[in-house]
């Protein structure tokens, strides 16, 4: 700011010269250290409540879904000669899309850089991946694909260079501590693999819909941070594209839901929401953001960066 006053002090800018004296400025800053800090890689990025569904399928994964602010992603794993590789089904697999290579080496990238270490920073820091927010955890949700003991296993085995770096949300004598990265573990992720291991890195997604059934009802949101369902299957159909764009049925569903998970400190997350008519998809998730929803679940992400 300084440089730019300065710079324009003495002149007597003319209307339609002030932009391009200021470009001029700007060009010959261009490169300065000045406009430059460790922690810029995300610096005017706002975070937003957002799941990039199927993430992997962007042109960046990983990349895309931090630039939009997205504070959920998530990565299908397949586990082959002890690799695990990301895409949605074998077909679309490759050699160098790993796990490793298209999520875990850039998030540590990004975290190495928003810590650094520097002789204004007197103790170690933990900030998550936004310059803006630095105490937002990034969700990760690792959906398994293959057999689930074996690639949960190698899951967890693959988190070593985050959890050597402290960078993950834990579990230690029974209190949630926050960290910059959560994961969590669905698809085929074995509930036991989490429920057993009292200090533990890593969590479940819980089916939403089903979390008073026996086998579901003890877990609290030390186990599931967030727990989800497929909207269309318990909300129905929407057929409307009004404001409420739910009928009152379809509503109390919804409430009820969230409602149970809540009270177990459990974050909802609905996946299939309408995506068409834009109306009635935009009033759905102005619907689930007031009923407290944790996550919206988004494919498009310029629209929902957009809907912010
Ligand atoms: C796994 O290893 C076997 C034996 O070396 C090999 O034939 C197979 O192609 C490998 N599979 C993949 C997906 O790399």
């Amino acid at each position: 700011m300084a440089a730019v006053g300065l710079a324009l002090a003495g002149q007597t800018p003319a209307i339609g010269s002030m932009t391009s004296s200021l470009q001029s400025i700007l060009m010959n800053t261009h490169g300065s250290k000045d406009y430059e800090y460790p922690t810029d890689i995300t610096r005017d990025i706002l975070p937003i409540p957002v799941h990039s569904h199927n993430d992997y399928w962007r042109n960046e994964p990983f990349w895309t879904g931090l630039s939009k602010g997205c504070t959920s992603t998530e990565a299908d794993v397949w586990l082959y000669n002890g690799t695990l590789y990301v895409g949605h089904d074998q077909s679309a697999l490759t050699s160098s899309r790993t796990l490793e290579s298209l999520y875990i080496n850039p998030i540590l990238e990004v975290l190495d850089r928003q810590n650094p270490k520097s002789p204004f920073v007197p103790a170690p820091t933990k900030n998550g991946v936004w310059d803006t927010d630095t105490t937002q955890t990034l969700y990760f949700f690792i959906d398994v694909k293959t057999s689930g003991p074996e690639t949960f296993k190698a899951v967890i085995e693959a988190l070593e260079p985050l959890r050597a770096k402290g960078y993950l949300t834990s579990v230690k004598d029974g209190k949630t501590l926050n960290g910059p990265v959560t994961i969590i573990g669905t698809g085929e992720t074995p509930l036991e693999m989490i429920t057993s291991v009292a200090d533990r890195d890593y969590f479940f997604d819980a089916p939403l819909a089903k979390l008073k059934d026996p086998q579901y009802s003890e877990i609290n949101g030390l186990v599931a941070p967030i727990a989800s369902t497929d909207f269309q299957a318990v909300v129905g159909k929407v057929t409307l594209d009004t404001d409420p764009v739910l009928n009152e049925g379809q509503l109390q569903v919804l409430r009820q839901q969230i409602a149970d998970a809540n009270e177990r400190g459990i974050g909802a997350r609905y996946w299939n929401t309408p995506h068409f008519p834009i109306r009635t998809r935009n009033l759905v998730w102005r619907t689930l953001l007031r009923e407290g929803v944790a996550l919206l679940n988004a494919d498009d992400l310029d629209a929902v960066a957009a809907y912010f």
